[in-house]
């Protein structure tokens, strides 16, 4: 049984926007804190009750917003506090939940902090950051090249784990620690309700040799900050690195007061070989690591993260369902075979249509800057045509277009005259918003029906979860009980078949493709959610 907060918090459904892509208010290309206030309902209404913004704070954007100027600021481009405050507000009404994304690993080198730090090695903030004569070890960034830089002005180096204006805060310093605290506790005197938080096992180094990331310090200094009288209530998920149980249980366990749950992202693998290299991997790849993953925390009773998308991540019915001719198909029964398993949903803009990766022949059409670094790297050794290829299949910039509202010449996302600071998506005039409602295979009202399937039924939070296929079967069947309510989801994967289970059930209340009956004849991506026939009328087959 998860603890009582933890039970909590699977009936949040947590929408996350990516504000620069999600919706311009003002015509200047870039979306902003106005433009998610105006879609509030339509995420109300898909059945999410909490919203994840991608970082809004001041910040120059080299790593749009993951590296952050000012912690209590407001991006220019996104607004002001105002707005900040009205989205709360905005957001609250409704009943919503905000969780803001916290990055506390390293700062932009535009940060007050930094500009003071590399003045020298005598003033307040001289210690904030890692600063060497030589770079002591040889750490790479996470982004290509060395994590060294030099200063030209402090004289030495500093390290950055991620781009080279990111520059890593020293958390061994006590001040970093406390400058990081009133950071939460700013935002939660706001009204803040929770926090995602990014990196968050490299926050604690093993210098000057050991490790860059799950540094003996760090479970210390993830309960500075969350395991404090005043942060104890927030939903907090990491971002981690760990695929590790026992790490994730000295994370997440509840008498830890560190954080209520961790990414796993073991399961982003499916469908790629590594980031930039497809795998022919369908269905039963994302079913075996869920089963794995389900398996693992339940067993220790850690609240788990169901997502399978996110800023960083290319869209998963592109990697292993059929994003042409099967798209509402594989798009609806991959959302069944995750979110009605246990935990907490996270469901990615855009991922509530189905929208597919996006394509592009020249990478004058690309952005981010992972993908600029890996495009240096592959061009040395493929040519051209491959190198786009692998940056199509692998950028970042997939889940980052514009959102697609409608097939207008900007999708509805900025003005019509304007210029989207990225070009909008390859394939929004097949897949947006607008056709989605009025589709008869809408991806929308399917998430529609599954989360409000979800909501009022308990089984589907706190229930027990018991996977009757197995892994050679070519479909994901599991139930979901609590008392003597039970469920079944039945998602087939590529291949039609027939479908039989060792117990009755009512006719499905969720499917797909409209089947009356549970069991039969399944076509390729074909789900269907029943209730199991109370257990007196229960036989075996
Ligand atoms: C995380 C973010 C990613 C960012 C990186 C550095 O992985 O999700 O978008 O680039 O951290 O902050
Ligand atoms: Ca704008």
């Amino acid at each position: 049984m998860l603890s009582e907060k933890y039970n909590e918090f699977t009936k949040w459904v947590i929408y996350q926007i990516y504000p620069r892509s999600f919706m311009d208010s003002n015509g200047d290309g870039i979306g902003d804190l106005q433009g998610v206030i105006s879609k509030l309902d339509y995420i109300k209404e898909l059945g999410a009750n909490a919203v994840w913004l991608c970082p809004c704070f001041k910040s120059p954007n080299e790593d749009n917003g993951y590296d952050v100027a000012d912690y209590c600021d407001i991006m220019d481009e996104f607004g002001t506090m105002e707005d900040m405050d009205q989205l709360i507000d905005e957001l609250h009404k409704r009943g919503m939940k905000l969780i803001l994304d916290l990055v506390p690993n390293h700062t932009s080198t535009d940060h007050a902090w930094f500009r003071e730090s590399r003045k020298g090695k005598d003033n307040p903030y001289s210690d904030f950051y890692y600063w060497f004569d030589v770079p002591p070890n040889d750490w790479e960034s996470s982004f290509g090249g060395s994590a060294w830089q030099y200063d030209e002005m402090r004289g030495q180096y500093y390290l950055h784990t991620f781009a080279v204006v990111q520059a890593d805060l020293n958390w061994e310093n006590p001040a970093v620690v406390k400058a990081m605290q009133d950071v939460v506790d700013f935002w939660v005197n706001k009204g803040c309700d929770g926090f995602r938080i990014d990196v968050i096992d490299c926050i604690a180094k093993d210098l000057p040799n050991g490790k860059d990331r799950l540094g003996p310090r760090l479970h210390e200094y993830i309960r500075a900050l969350f395991g404090r009288e005043k942060t104890a209530h927030l939903f907090t998920v990491g971002e981690g690195n760990t695929n590790d149980i026992e790490d994730i249980v000295l994370h997440c366990a509840p008498d830890r007061n560190e954080l209520s749950t961790l990414f796993i992202f073991e399961h982003m693998e499916c469908g790629r070989s590594d980031k930039f290299t497809p795998k022919e991997e369908g269905l039963k790849s994302l079913r075996d690591y869920l089963v794995y993953w389900q398996n693992e925390t339940g067993k220790r009773d850690l609240l788990y993260s169901l997502f399978i998308e996110n800023h960083d991540q290319p869209q998963m019915i592109s990697r292993i369902g059929n994003d042409r001719e099967l798209r509402y198909e594989s798009a609806t029964d991959i959302a069944a075979m995750v979110y009605l398993l246990k935990g907490v949903p996270f469901i990615y803009q855009g991922q509530e249509i189905g929208m597919p990766a996006a394509h592009y022949d020249s990478i004058d059409d690309f952005d981010d800057v992972e993908s600029l670094g890996a495009y240096r790297k592959y061009r040395q050794t493929l040519s051209e045509e491959e190198t786009i290829e692998k940056i199509n299949f692998g950028s970042r910039d997939n889940p980052r277009h514009p959102m697609a509202w409608d097939d207008s010449k900007n999708n509805g996302f900025t003005e019509e005259g304007c210029e989207p600071w990225l070009i909008t998506h390859s394939r929004a005039e097949e897949v947006n918003v607008k056709k989605d409602l009025v589709s008869e295979k809408s991806v929308y009202r399917f998430y529609q029906e599954l989360l409000k399937l979800r909501e009022e039924n308990s089984a589907f939070h706190d229930g027990n979860v018991e996977v009757i296929s197995s892994p050679e079967d070519g479909c994901f069947i599991y139930t979901r009980s609590a008392g003597d309510e039970k469920w079944v989801v039945i998602c087939n994967f590529e291949k039609d078949q027939d479908i039989e289970l060792p117990f009755e059930c009512e006719l499905p209340l969720l499917s797909n493709l409209g089947r009356s009956t549970s069991t039969g004849r399944y076509s390729p991506y074909e789900c269907a959610v029943s209730k199991v026939k109370c257990a007196a009328g229960m036989r075996k087959k």
